[in-house]
């Protein structure tokens, strides 16, 4: 990205304009900090993994750090087309949507997954997202250049949250194993969990408060771990 012009400075800090948004450079301070990304992988805005979720979110807020949602069937991306060309390339060479999504990968503190089981694993188009990472996959394991540094690593962390409909507790099997090994890809280590089976019975995670509060607690972990880790730098 190419910085157009320096607009202001004031001591210690440098805005720069750049294309479409202004960008803050404290010298020595990461851009974004105790940052949280999370990944909503349901189509159904207002559903029960909505509920879980923001339930978590609000958590990692109260632990002090800042939260980006994306909607990630929403996102304007197609699947990997298996060209491979980021074999050699740090990027992707699909123009679209991802490309944003690379970027918030990169500098997040933590990830939180969010998402029903479909078909027993994830809905099409998280995995889609997931595959898509491919880039962090052969920058870490082909060229040995991973994207995240061994600093940010020890702070990185995924909190996964999974519902589905049915009672069969193998339902979780096939989101888990796409779920770490994608954690392992973006580096971002596979450290918590809420599950919760059955949802036909249950119908609306509004009858189960204790699982709302599960979920706001585990974001607050999450984000307190981060506050932590940040600020004993
Ligand atoms: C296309 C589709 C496939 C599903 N496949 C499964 C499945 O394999 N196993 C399961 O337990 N639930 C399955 N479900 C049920 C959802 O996981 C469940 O209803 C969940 O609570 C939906 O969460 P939401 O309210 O956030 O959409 C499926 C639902 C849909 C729409």
């Amino acid at each position: 990205m190419i910085l157009s012009a320096i607009m202001m400075q004031t001591p210690g800090n440098i805005f720069f304009r750049i294309p479409d948004f202004f960008i803050l450079i404290r010298p020595n301070t990461p851009v974004m900090t105790k940052k949280v990304l999370a990944l909503f992988g349901s189509n159904l805005i207002g559903g029960n993994t909505d509920k879980l979720l923001t339930q978590a979110i609000n958590g990692v807020e109260d632990a002090g750090c800042t939260v980006e949602r994306i909607n990630v069937a929403h996102v304007n991306a197609g699947p990997c087309n298996q060209t491979y060309s980021c074999m050699v390339e740090p990027t992707c060479a699909i123009e679209d949507g991802m490309k944003d999504a690379y970027r918030k990968l990169r500098q997040a503190d933590g990830i939180i997954i969010a998402t029903p089981v479909m078909t027993y694993g994830v809905p099409g188009a998280l995995k889609s997202f997931m595959d898509r990472c491919q880039p962090f996959y052969m920058a870490k394991y082909y060229r040995k250049q991973p994207f995240i540094t061994p600093e940010h690593v020890k702070i990185r962390r995924t909190l996964f949250i999974c519902i589905g409909g049915m009672k069969d507790p193998d339902i979780f099997t096939g989101p888990i194993l796409t779920t770490k090994a994608f954690c392992a890809i973006v580096d971002a280590k596979y450290a918590d969990e809420l599950l919760q089976n059955d949802m036909d019975t249950i119908l609306n995670v509004d009858k189960k408060p204790e699982l709302l509060a599960e979920a706001y607690e585990k974001g607050k972990a999450l984000g307190e771990r981060i506050v932590k880790m940040r600020d004993g730098e």
